[in-house]
Order: structure tokens, then sequence, then C-alpha cells
């Protein structure tokens, strides 16, 4: 059903290939793969935080502070999420992706380091400067919403949605004319499996995260909303004039608007 993403309709079978070697030998799939393989964004791990049937909140610093093998299924689990939210709005690349080795600063002359080991360290590690855009910097928030299939401490963790939040400087055409520039809250990528949209889980990440953070929908910039957002904002908020910005991004004519323009004004220059 829509809410159960995890249920697989039925089990596929495959013809055997009597020239694959035998499994003593074949190598095992890494979990990446095992779980790009899947329909669903699932991971066998369970991870400490995940809430079942509802919505948690991450910050890049509490994923690294995370154990190894969860830090590696909860990677594992928002990439395969940025992939899917990129494919659905057909970006070239990712917009979301977590932390990883390879966007951390190597020490010239010494063995690169392996994943468990900046893991153990005692100080979180620091994220390249010239890490690329996908990965989650210091001063964003990424939601995400678990089914309640989802175990935190045995496993598995099944992934229903992400919503990435954070704040952008941007010059911003007004409706009345001339430009502004400010540094609101922005919605950055916002994703709900297929098999899960419209059932409510979108509406479940954004109401957390208006709630979580004390804002309100049109006193945010929207990165290149798709129609699917734009209908979404449309339909539960009430919000559809914008004029349209050089920069692709989206702030509702309703920003400037008496009714809605002393809230979070502080936050509207420190998102
Ligand atoms: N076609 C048109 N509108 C849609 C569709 C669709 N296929 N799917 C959702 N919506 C809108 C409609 O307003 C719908 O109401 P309706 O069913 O009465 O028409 C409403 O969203 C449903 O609300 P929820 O169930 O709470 O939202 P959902 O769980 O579907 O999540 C989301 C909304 C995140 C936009 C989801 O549809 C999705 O992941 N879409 C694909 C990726 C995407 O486009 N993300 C936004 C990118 S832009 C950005 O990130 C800044």
């Amino acid at each position: 059903s829509a809410i159960y993403p995890h249920r697989r309709r039925s089990i596929p079978t495959v013809a055997l290939n009597p020239r694959r070697p035998p499994p003593s030998r074949a190598r095992p799939i890494p979990a990446r793969l095992r779980l790009a393989r899947e329909k669903t964004m699932q991971h066998p791990r369970g991870v400490a935080g995940l809430t079942p049937g509802g919505v948690s909140v991450w910050t890049r610093d509490a994923i690294v502070r995370l154990p190894p093998d969860e830090y590696r299924a909860i990677s594992a689990l928002i990439d395969e999420a940025g992939a899917r939210s990129a494919r659905a709005q057909g970006l070239p690349a990712p917009i979301t992706s977590t932390v990883r080795p390879s966007a951390l600063p190597k020490k010239t002359g010494t063995r690169r380091q392996s994943d468990d080991e900046h893991l153990r360290s005692p100080t979180p590690p620091l994220i390249h400067p010239h890490a690329p855009q996908d990965r989650l910097l210091e001063d964003q928030r990424l939601y995400l919403a678990c089914s309640d299939a989802t175990r935190p401490r045995g496993g598995p963790s099944v992934l229903v949605g992400i919503l990435k939040v954070g704040p952008k400087r941007l010059f911003v055409a007004k409706p009345s004319g001339g430009m502004e520039e400010m540094e609101p809250c922005c919605v950055l990528d916002f994703y709900v499996h297929e098999s899960s949209q419209r059932g409510g889980w979108g509406s479940l990440l954004f109401d957390t995260f208006l709630r979580r953070e004390d804002r309100h929908p049109a006193r945010l910039a929207y990165d290149r909303p798709s129609p699917k957002l734009v209908a979404f904002m449309a339909k539960h908020h009430n919000l559809r004039a914008f004029v349209k910005q050089n920069n692709n991004f989206v702030v509702f004519d309703e920003y400037w608007s008496e009714e809605v323009r002393n809230f979070g004004v502080a936050r509207a220059r420190n998102g």
C-alpha cells in the first residue's frame, strides 16, 4: 500500500546462470549496491535516532558522529534518496547526499583515511571547503521520514522521504519592482518515494519542519520547485503567485504581505 513502500508485491524469479561462480567464491554485494537493487529505500541495519512512522531531523554533525555501521546505513539511504530525487526532478546530478570521506580533507604524504578511521577520531572531521554542492552543509537540516517498519535497534531502516532546508543568500526581484538582498531559509530538496507520494508523507515532513523551526511557508524560498511542489504549495498552503527570478528560486508574493511580514523577521535574514 502507499504507506508501506517496503512491501514488495511479488518476488521476482531469477533463471540460474550456469556460468555464474559458485556462491562460496562469489564476491559479496556491497551494501550500497544491494540497496540500489531494491525498489525501495531500505537498509538492513537499524539507525538509532530514526523515528518509525515519523520524522527525525539530522545535521551533518549528528550524522558523522554515528557509529560506523549506522553511518554507512544512513549514508546509503540518504544517497539513494538524493539520487532518486534528482531523477524525479530531471536534474543532472543529486543535490542531496551525505558526508563522505571523499569530501574530507586528506593529509598529504599519509595513507588515505579509511571510512572508519575518521569516524573513530574524537573530534568531528572538517568538510573540505570545495566539497561538492550536494553534501550536507553545517547550517543545513535534513528531515527524514521513515516507514513504521523501521526498527532503529536491529534494523531494517525504511526511508520514505527527505526534506533538506538551510539558509542561502539571494537577490530577489520583488512583486512591487526592484531587487532585495536577503538570506531566507530555503527548501533545497524535497522528495517522497514514488510508491508513497500523495499519501500525506510530504505534508508530514513539511509540517514537522515548519513546527520545529517555527517557520511560515510564505517566508521561505524554494529552489527550482517542480510542478508537483507547486501543486503541493497551492493545495496545502494556498501559495500560488510569485515573480519569476533569474536564480530559479521561488519566493511567493505573500513573503512581502502585511499578514506574514512580521513572522520570523529575524530568520528572514538568518535562515
Ligand atoms: N501531480 C500533481 N501534484 C502532486 C503530485 C503529482 N503527481 N504528487 C503530489 N502532488 C501535490 C498535490 O497537490 C497533492 O494533492 P492532491 O493529491 O490532492 O492533488 C499533494 O501534493 C499531496 O500532498 P502529500 O501527499 O502530502 O505530498 P507527497 O507525499 O506527494 O509529497 C512531493 C510531495 C515531495 C512534492 C512529492 O510529490 C515528490 O517527491 N515529488 C517528486 C519530487 C519532487 O518534485 N520534489 C520537489 C522538488 S522541488 C524542491 O525540492 C525545492
